[in-house]
């Protein structure tokens, strides 16, 4: 993001635009919490107001306690999310399957197709917004991944597909530009500063079948690595729970255990990563905490940089 970037400029003129788009229609925005969603409901609301219609999905793949701390904190901001739930939907669909893209396309289609379109019905929504950046049309163009995000560009038409058009009024910003945005929209500190969080949520950092007990897991690991690293300033860290298992001992008796990877990395924007040098007693206490989930018998930390690896593990 270059240093001529004014976010103040940015907002006025994406506020004049999804006024000129929406008119006197209505338009809907599917909030997740990460901080390309959150910033897209506050510009989107100073912008529409009472026009624009938020909703939460709660789709099972949630981090722990996150459904009730977005509502709770967007309605201390004045905008009212709507909590939907459909944990069972998301569940049902994702069953079974372990190959990456499948995943990602099974909650893609499970989103839009069962889950947001009724809610688009229900509302009388004829717009969409989206809290697509730069960097996800890059990388989807590129066939590096499907985000969760894209459907234009993978040459889907909403309006035929789901009688609505899609706004995405972050498109031309990174990361960084989005959290400068988030800022000047005064956004909460716990907010703009939040590190990244992928849409398709642990389902991410899940290797193989996402099943309630796994998400339990990853769930559990992931609020460790948050809460041991959430002062280490990284640009990201996070946990993902492998497919394979090692032999390991508990309570003196052989198992075969699940496999842990923590991962910490430092970057300006995502699109390249390198692994941060965390200290040797941080890495031994979240060994220790993170080999004490049950059924979990062996912690790694994962040495990658972006490239070859990617910032997710699906
Ligand atoms: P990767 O894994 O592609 O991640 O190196 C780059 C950044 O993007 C986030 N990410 C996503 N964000 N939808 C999102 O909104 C997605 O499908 C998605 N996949 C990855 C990831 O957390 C990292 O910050």
């Amino acid at each position: 993001m270059s240093s001529f970037f004014n976010p103040d400029r940015f907002i006025t003129e994406q506020v004049e635009a999804l006024r000129r788009d929406v008119g006197d229609g209505i338009a809907i925005n599917a909030l997740s919490g990460g901080v390309d969603s959150s910033t897209v409901t506050a510009l989107a609301h100073r912008a529409l107001g009472s026009q624009l219609k938020s909703v939460f999905v709660d789709n099972a793949l949630m981090r722990e306690g996150e459904p009730e701390r977005v509502v709770a904190m967007f309605g201390r901001l004045g905008i009212r999310v709507e909590r939907i739930d459909a944990r069972r939907t998301f569940l049902r669909a994702l069953r079974g399957l372990t190959d990456p893209e499948a995943k990602r396309q099974a909650i893609t289609d499970t989103f839009y197709r069962d889950v947001l379109a009724k809610a688009v019905k229900r509302s009388r929504a004829t717009f969409l917004l989206h809290g697509t950046i730069l960097t996800d049309i890059e990388e989807t163009v590129a066939g590096i991944k499907r985000q969760h995000n894209i459907l234009a560009q993978l040459g889907i038409d909403p309006q035929r597909a789901f009688g609505y058009r899609v706004l995405e009024p972050l498109q031309t910003l990174r990361k960084d530009g989005v959290r400068r945005v988030a800022r000047a929209l005064g956004l909460p500190s716990s907010l703009t500063e939040r590190i990244p969080f992928p849409g398709p949520a642990l389902a991410t950092r899940i290797v193989g079948e996402v099943t309630e007990a796994r998400l339990a897991t990853v769930r559990a690991a992931t609020a460790l690595v948050e809460e041991e690293l959430k002062n280490t300033g990284a640009f990201q860290y996070l946990a993902v729970l492998l497919e394979d298992c090692a032999t390991g001992i508990r309570d003196g008796k052989r198992e075969f255990g699940q496999i842990v990877v923590v991962r910490c990395i430092d970057s300006r924007d995502a699109r390249t990563a390198t692994v941060r040098e965390l200290p040797w007693p941080t890495l031994k206490r979240l060994s220790r905490k993170i080999t004490s989930i049950p059924g979990v018998n062996r912690c790694l930390y994962d040495l990658t940089p972006k490239p070859p690896g990617t910032v997710e593990y699906v």
